[in-house]
């Protein structure tokens, strides 16, 4: 039987651990044209429907490179032990996406700068990894498995329309990608052991604030 990369992760779904609920309250905050355990309404067109330009889509994946830039910095560094943890997961996407910016410079587009999106976001997370590790943590696990998940979505429609089928280096991952992110999962939730049910709800509240910046970002596909 062939397991589908959706059946993969719902088999792995519910083990009654926090990640479970991290998943859980971010597929709330879903519209619910975007996946089928949404509950936000749709404002504004359907993604699917979604006429991205070159320009746009540029100016996507340079915020993106500068967020995951910074998620990196802030791991490196490690103002708290737990975020030594989440260092080299495999999942780090700043590298593949220089090597995507590369490729689109040598097509002959402009590599734009960062806008506002990516920077206010590089500078709320940067703020918060110093004071807030629960919250920090919440944004991590975000940013970096909706990439994985509606990112990759994205990805491959953006492509069939205005690059002709391109895959970036953006959706290729060294490795069995559902394993990598079973060993995070794995990370999260013994990191989630240490704290107590208060700071757990903490991080679950920052969700929305995640999905605020990172749809921001999105949204800049169509700019
Ligand atoms: C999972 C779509 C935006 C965070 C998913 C899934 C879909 C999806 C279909 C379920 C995947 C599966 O079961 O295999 C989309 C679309 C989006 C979008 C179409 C925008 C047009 C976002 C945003 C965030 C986010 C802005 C927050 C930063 C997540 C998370 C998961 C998820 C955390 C769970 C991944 C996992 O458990 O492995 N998304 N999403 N998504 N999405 Fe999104």
């Amino acid at each position: 039987m062939v397991v589908t990369a959706a059946e993969e992760r719902t088999s792995k779904r519910f083990t009654g651990e926090f990640v479970d609920e991290m998943r859980s309250v971010a597929m709330k905050l879903h519209t619910k044209d975007q996946a089928k355990d949404g509950e936000k309404e749709t404002q504004g067109k359907p993604w699917r429907k979604w006429e991205p330009t070159i320009d746009g889509y540029l100016k996507f994946l340079v915020d993106s490179k500068l967020v995951y830039d910074t998620l990196d910095k802030i791991l490196d560094k490690s103002d708290f032990p737990e975020y030594a943890e989440f260092r080299n997961t495999g999942l780090e996407r700043a590298g593949n996406l220089a090597i995507d910016l590369e490729w689109f410079k040598e097509q002959g587009h402009i590599v734009p700068e960062p806008l506002s999106p990516g920077i206010n976001y590089s500078i709320y997370i940067e703020e918060l990894s110093k004071k807030d590790p629960q919250a920090f943590i919440c944004h991590f696990y975000n940013t970096y498995f909706a990439h994985t998940a509606g990112g990759r979505m994205i990805g491959r429609k953006v492509a069939a329309k205005i690059l002709n089928g391109k895959e970036l280096e953006f959706y290729k991952w060294d490795g069995d990608l559902p394993q990598l992110l079973q060993n995070v999962r794995e990370k999260l939730n013994r990191v989630a052991e240490n704290w107590t049910r208060e700071e757990k709800n903490h991080c679950l509240e920052e969700t929305e604030k995640s999905f605020e910046f990172n749809g921001d970002i999105l949204h800049l596909i169509l700019a």
